[in-house]
């Protein structure tokens, strides 16, 4: 029996390891056991107990309640806290996810007390160091003894920056094991689209049952820290109902709705009204999202896993950003890098209603990624 240690605090996080923990509860619970510890960096109900419950991932062994916080003091402080969890439990494995502070906070405590960490969605980059997430995943790999990594882009970063893979066990951090398997997100796409159709009730509510809809989310900071983005983005939002006849959902983020709040005397914040097409809700529930993602003709977004999600679903994705990690969904003319810009916004939006691409090959694996990576997760001669 081997005993994981998972650390997870943010949204996207608590999704991710949903798909892992239902495989070691389904296939593996005689030879693994896992203690989930939430570093408490996303608290409010919508943004983590309603994932809890509703992808019924284990309640978490620890939970560190941190909160939010500038990226020194929420970063330091889960170090202090997550290493005397790491003492105390004495685990053979540290899994993290993704590139959150939560992620490099737990792959620098347990690398310094030499705990082997598992990154899971390694290799994601972006080139852009301005971006925290950048700074994140790169240290994260880099201390990493697994690494898996959802892409082939993936595994060319790691290669390029002399990351390579032991040839067999067992693996270190100067002898990482580095493996391509399939998206665990994408595993749980596939394990919930029956279940959101069943049970999501969120196109009733906002009167859209076979009405047709764009969804957006917002949330980088780079869009809600900048007035001027900002504003591009809302006025492409603005526009896009009047222009193309659809709708708008947009779930919203706290932080980018503690920016909305200052801005609710603007006549831009005052036309984002149903009466305009635009529905701003609070954000939603993962099942309510794959409902909301799998009905609407197209997605705007700045989120990693939305674009991905986009993809899954075979949808255009119009990606609020100059760049992105998931270069295929851009390579494939399946998403537009369309920046803050209202003009390449508008226009890729009107392209892709248009035009729908059908093209969408299967480069996220085939819904069984958990089960490859707790293969090798098994095999890999733990001490
Ligand atoms: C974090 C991750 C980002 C990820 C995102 C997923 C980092 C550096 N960023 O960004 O990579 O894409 O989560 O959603 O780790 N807030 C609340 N309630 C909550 C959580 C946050 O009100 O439950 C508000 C707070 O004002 C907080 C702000 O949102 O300051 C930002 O939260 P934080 O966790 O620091 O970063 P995110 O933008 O959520
Ligand atoms: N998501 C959700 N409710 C929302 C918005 C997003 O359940 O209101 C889900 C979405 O389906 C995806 C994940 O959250 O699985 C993406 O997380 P987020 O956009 O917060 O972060 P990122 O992927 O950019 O790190």
């Amino acid at each position: 029996m081997i005993k994981l240690l998972t650390v997870v605090g943010a949204r996207p996080q608590f999704i991710k390891a949903a798909a892992i923990s239902r495989m070691i509860r389904e296939r593996y619970s005689d030879s693994i056991r896992e203690i989930i510890v939430h570093t408490g960096q996303h608290y409010d109900h919508q943004m983590s107990d309603v994932f809890f419950k509703e992808l019924e991932i284990p309640e978490p062994h620890h939970n560190l309640g941190i909160g939010s916080g500038n990226h020194g003091r929420q970063t330091g402080e889960m170090l202090m806290k997550l290493e005397a969890v790491f003492e105390k439990e004495q685990p053979d494995a540290v899994v993290v996810y993704g590139d959150t502070n939560s992620t490099v906070a737990a792959a620098l405590a347990a690398s310094k007390i030499n705990l082997p960490v598992i990154h899971i969605e390694a290799g994601l980059r972006s080139f852009n160091k301005q971006m925290p997430e950048e700074i994140n995943r790169i240290f994260t790999d880099h201390v990493s003894t697994l690494l898996f990594s959802p892409t082939r882009a993936g595994m060319d970063n790691l290669k390029n920056e002399g990351l390579l893979s032991g040839k067999q066990p067992p693996y270190s951090i100067d002898q990482p094991g580095i493996f391509h398997t399939g998206d665990i997100m994408y595993d749980n796409t596939l394990f919930f689209a029956d279940k959101a159709r069943e049970s999501s009730g969120i196109l009733a509510k906002l009167e859209l049952k076979n009405k047709k809809f764009v969804l957006a989310t917002i949330h980088r900071p780079v869009n809600t820290d900048s007035d001027d983005r900002l504003t591009g983005i809302m006025e492409a939002l603005i526009e896009i109902p009047a222009a193309f006849g659809t709708d708008i959902v947009l779930p919203v983020h706290p932080r980018t709705a503690k920016k909305f709040e200052s801005l609710h005397d603007s006549d831009l914040y005052r036309q984002l009204t149903p009466e305009n097409g635009i529905h701003l809700i609070p954000a939603v529930s993962y099942l309510d999202m794959i409902m909301l993602e799998y009905s609407a003709s197209l997605i705007i977004t700045d989120s990693g896993g939305v674009q991905k999600e986009a993809w899954f679903m075979e949808k255009p994705v119009v990606i609020l950003r100059t760049e992105t990690e998931w270069t295929e969904i851009v390579a494939q003319g399946n998403g537009v890098l369309a920046d803050a810009n209202t003009k390449k916004i508008v226009e890729a939006t009107g392209n892709y209603l248009k035009n729908q691409p059908v093209d969408f090959p299967k480069v996220y694996g085939n819904g069984n990624a958990a089960g490859e990576i707790l293969e090798i997760v098994l095999n890999a001669a733990w001490k």
